[in-house]
């Protein structure tokens, strides 16, 4: 992570770039809930709108704070507003699940975005809670969180390009079944290192999931690139082509520091047994 706030101590400065980053996708979620809503959900624009706000003068606020005591003030106050979005995403989801409200937003993304929420608020309790280890849950089970998302964002670039663009949609679709099954992995992993240290295995694990990320992270840059200079056709806002390339990105930042602490590993004798 960046350190770009040097007058603050180093625990501020590594913690300050996560939130700013997490407080932008969250505006980002009410603008898109915003522009998949129906025109007569007046109501729920409007709730849509005033989260946007909210979460766009905590980005203006996110800047350098003076002492730890205001910076952990600002992220007790942050977390109240991502605990009312959960919510509002939340309440949207119902809606669409009982077909009480039509618009244009998919189920699964407004599932998504409330789970990006959720992985922010338990960030927001960590850093509350000075207890920074790993990224958010354990190793495994961040993977497996991040995994999924990275599934999912190629389902919706699959879903929101135009059908025509056939070789783009094909190559989502790749991308979305590729890491479908490292999430299984993942999955698979987290049970069997359940109350057990990391092995050499996770170690490997964690090199596909790099290596796979990094191609899925240079794709959804080219789709960004096309979308931007609108040489593709799709439903995908460049600013939504645009966030699911930060995403990945800031997951490929959260593989590095669990690679980091995995290094330490990797040197150690494999265990075999002979049979
Ligand atoms: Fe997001
Ligand atoms: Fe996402």
């Amino acid at each position: 992570m960046d350190i770009f706030c040097p007058q603050v101590k180093p625990y501020e400065c590594l913690s300050l770039p996560r939130v700013q980053f997490w407080v932008r996708i969250m505006k980002e979620h009410a603008l898109f809930i915003k522009l998949g809503l129906a025109c007569k959900d007046v109501e729920l624009i409007r709730q849509a709108e005033q989260f946007y706000g909210v979460f766009a003068s905590y980005e203006k606020e996110a800047e350098c704070f003076s002492c730890e005591e205001h910076f952990m003030a600002f992220v007790e106050k942050i977390m109240v507003d991502v605990k009312k979005i959960f919510a509002f995403k939340r309440h949207i989801l119902h809606l669409l699940v009982h077909c009480e409200i039509g618009g244009y937003n998919y189920p699964l993304l407004i599932d998504h975005i409330s789970r990006e929420a959720m992985y922010f608020l338990k960030l927001l309790g960590k850093i509350r809670d000075r207890d920074m280890k790993y990224p958010v849950d354990s190793i495994v089970s961040d993977n497996v969180f991040w995994l999924r998302h990275m599934a999912d964002h190629a389902r919706f670039i699959a879903g929101l390009l135009d059908p025509s663009e056939r070789e783009l949609v094909e190559k989502a679709n790749a991308f979305a079944v590729q890491f479908e099954k490292l999430e299984l992995q993942a999955r698979d992993l987290d049970s069997m290192l359940w109350h057990s240290a990391p092995n050499n295995n996770l170690v490997r694990f964690e090199q596909d999931a790099t290596k796979a990320t990094t191609k899925l992270r240079d794709f959804k840059m080219a789709a960004r690139d096309l979308i931007s200079a609108c040489k593709v056709v799709s439903l995908i806002p460049p600013l939504l082509a645009d966030h699911v390339l930060r995403e990945a990105e800031y997951f490929l930042q959260v593989l590095d520091t669990i690679q980091e602490d995995l290094r330490s590993i990797e040197n150690q004798p494999i265990m075999t047994c002979d049979f």
